[in-house]
């Protein structure tokens, strides 16, 4: 799912479209379009493929006018030259819808609407939608009230919006689940489902609620609840600075963001840690200190990246917290009957904050009475506005659709409630708080220094970059942190790669190693920990049973130790922190490696095949 883009004013709608839909183009797509209108005519342009398809497109057949609304989405992988989820030309031309997301009831709306909807089963979403606002408007109903009723046929999460050709200079939008932006501007306003398309022209957004419906003209937005009646919205000004969406010389987006990571991590400790002290204060928690004392156990939920990140968090917040996690795919505990009342706090994790599995859960968890806390990066998203309070990771916006600083920073800001929860617990004694901030705040500093290993990470790909078959082992924190990095050569380099906590290798992967597997390590130790010292003579031993198999072992390692020389082809040497904080260092080396065997291999770096930056929930 990428997204869609409104806007209505003064202005040529077309150019501020395309530029809108290629902010969008990190969440990735392969079909755009969009429509146009003028007082006197309206057209519609759709292409499959990239973007740039549908900019040759207006090239070649230019679009006038000042209103209008575009579309980048997923089609079916087999897409075939039409854009099924664009401005529909099937249906009359005076209409037309872009959608956004995947409604749950469209082959129901198609046979319970065949009279008015062809039940054509190749025709789209967006056809569907189109076809039903035409019959909404039958009776000479206004566009606002054919959307407001269209809308309360679909089921599932999406958002669209719509324009007419009989009543220009309106462009109407349907909040249903996901998030809709409208972008303030001076007699023109913007419509986006993702604020990065939208924030180099406004800054003061109004986020729809769900169930609302905008009018939006020139000269202002007018809102309505699902029942039609006028409601009114607060403004939110977006303190994000445009210029962090831009590549700034660096030839892809995640490379950008993975050298961000340094003033991702400082900025988001900033101002909730006492350097004196080691207190931590978060604000927005939405869960007071008396709460927090008598919760019962933790929820942790999220998907992908945003999962593995829980799964490390687990053991931060056990160990300075003592208190029980639990963490949860959100594809499943949404389907799930879960053991949750009042004294269960349930953390949310996800970036973008608009992963629909994820709102799922958060809702569920809200429904049975759990306190709900959301762990995002964008404030304005769906589960930062849903949840009860928020701990906001400052990561900025990240536009490669892979995550890197939004994974480091989430860790952050677990690390800090993790810390915060002991205190108010009474499990952190001060001493220790002193210790876990010394070590927060030296943390920057250390990925800085793992940054300095992109040229070694680059050779290694070179060595690496023709493999096929990839192991990647971890312990204790480092077994999310292996996921994460087999995650990542997967998503990018689209290599088989898997995951596996180091004491299950001789479960069942085992048999897979032969010479031409490369079997990735982390074997790194805190000298400090009795487990952390015994996880690591653990793993040396097993890096000789993978030797012994001729298994090719790269070792991530803080340690210089003969008998790691001895056996690994080669090592990554990273600095060391306490052993809570180092998988924040050791992903950094992972994340350059699969950037740099995926460049080799000549992939599309920022917007791989098959990976939407928020998916949607099956
Ligand atoms: C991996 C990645 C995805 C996301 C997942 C959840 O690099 O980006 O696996 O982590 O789709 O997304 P959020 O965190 O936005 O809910």
């Amino acid at each position: 799912m990428a997204g869609i883009i409104g806007y209505v004013g003064s202005k040529q709608a077309g150019p501020i479209i395309l530029e809108a839909l290629r902010r969008l183009e990190y969440r990735g797509y392969d079909s755009t379009g969009l429509a146009v209108g003028s007082a006197k005519a309206f057209h519609v342009r759709r292409a499959a493929g990239k973007l740039r398809n549908l900019q040759a497109a207006v090239r070649m057949d230019p679009v006038r006018g000042t209103y209008g609304i575009g579309h980048a989405s997923w089609t079916a992988a087999q897409a075939s030259s039409a854009s099924p989820d664009g401005p529909a030309p099937a249906a009359p031309r005076s209409l037309a819808v872009v959608l956004c997301g995947k409604p749950t009831n469209m082959a129901d709306l198609r046979s319970r609407y065949s009279v008015a909807l062809p039940a054509d089963p190749e025709s789209s979403d967006a056809d569907v939608l189109t076809r039903l606002v035409v019959s909404q408007r039958e009776d000479g109903a206004p566009l606002e009230e054919a959307v407001q009723r269209a809308t309360a046929e679909v089921g599932g999460s999406c958002a669209f919006a719509a324009i007419a050709e009989d009543e220009p200079g309106k462009v109407v939008v349907a909040r249903r689940g996901l998030s809709v932006l409208i972008g303030l501007g001076k007699r023109e306003h913007f419509i986006a489902t993702d604020v990065r398309a939208i924030l180099n022209r406004s800054r003061d957004m109004i986020q729809l609620e769900d169930g609302d419906i905008a009018v939006v003209t020139a000269r202002g937005v007018r809102v309505m609840d699902s029942e039609g009646l006028p409601v009114s919205r607060m403004v939110d000004h977006v303190r994000w600075d445009p210029l962090m969406a831009e590549r700034s010389g660096y030839k892809h987006f995640m490379v950008k963001e993975i050298f961000e990571q340094p003033r991702a991590i400082r900025e988001t400790a900033l101002g909730r840690l006492d350097e004196e002290t080691g207190e931590v204060v978060l604000d927005e928690l939405g869960v007071t200190s008396r709460e927090l004392r008598d919760i019962g156990h933790l929820n942790m939920i999220g998907c992908g990246s945003s999962w593995h990140s829980a799964l490390t968090a687990k053991a931060m917040i056990e160990r300075l917290a003592r208190v029980h996690v639990e963490v949860e795919y959100g594809s499943e505990f949404r389907y799930s009957e879960p053991l949750i009342d009042r004294k269960v706090l349930t953390l949310v994790l996800s970036q973008s904050g608009e992963t629909p599995d994820s709102v799922a859960c958060l809702k569920l968890a809200h429904a049975r009475g759990s306190k709900t806390v959301a762990v995002c990066n964008s404030e304005e998203s769906t589960i930062a506005k849903t949840a009860r309070g928020g701990i906001y990771t400052q990561a900025g916006p990240e536009l490669a659709a892979l995550s890197t600083k939004s994974f480091t920073s989430q860790l952050v800001a677990l690390y800090l409630f993790a810390m915060h929860l002991g205190q108010v617990r009474g499990k952190l004694p001060p001493e220790l708080s002193k210790q876990c901030a010394r070590d927060l705040l030296e943390l920057p500093s250390l990925v800085e220094s793992a940054l300095e290993l992109t040229l070694s990470c680059e050779r290694l790909a070179r060595h690496v970059a023709h493999g096929s078959k990839f192991l990647y082992l971890g312990r204790g924190l480092h077994f999310p942190i292996a996921l994460e990095g087999a995650r990542k050569l997967q998503e990018l380099a689209h290599i088989s790669a898997e995951g596996c906590a180091g004491g299950e290798m001789r479960h069942g992967p085992k048999a897979l190693i032969d010479a031409d597997m490369f079997v990735v390590v982390i074997a790194t130790v805190d000298d400090k920990h009795r487990l952390s010292r015994l996880r690591y003579e653990k793993t040396v031993a097993q890096i000789g049973e993978v030797a012994a198999r001729q298994g090719r072992v790269i070792c991530v390692t803080n340690q210089d130790d003969d008998r790691l020389r001895e056996n690994a082809h080669e090592i990554i040497r990273i600095p060391s922190t306490s052993e809570l904080l180092q998988p924040i260092v050791t992903i950094v080396p992972l994340q350059l490696l699969a950037y740099h065997v995926a460049a080799l291999r000549g992939y599309d770096i920022d917007q791989p095949r098959d990976l939407g930056k928020s998916v949607t929930g099956g």
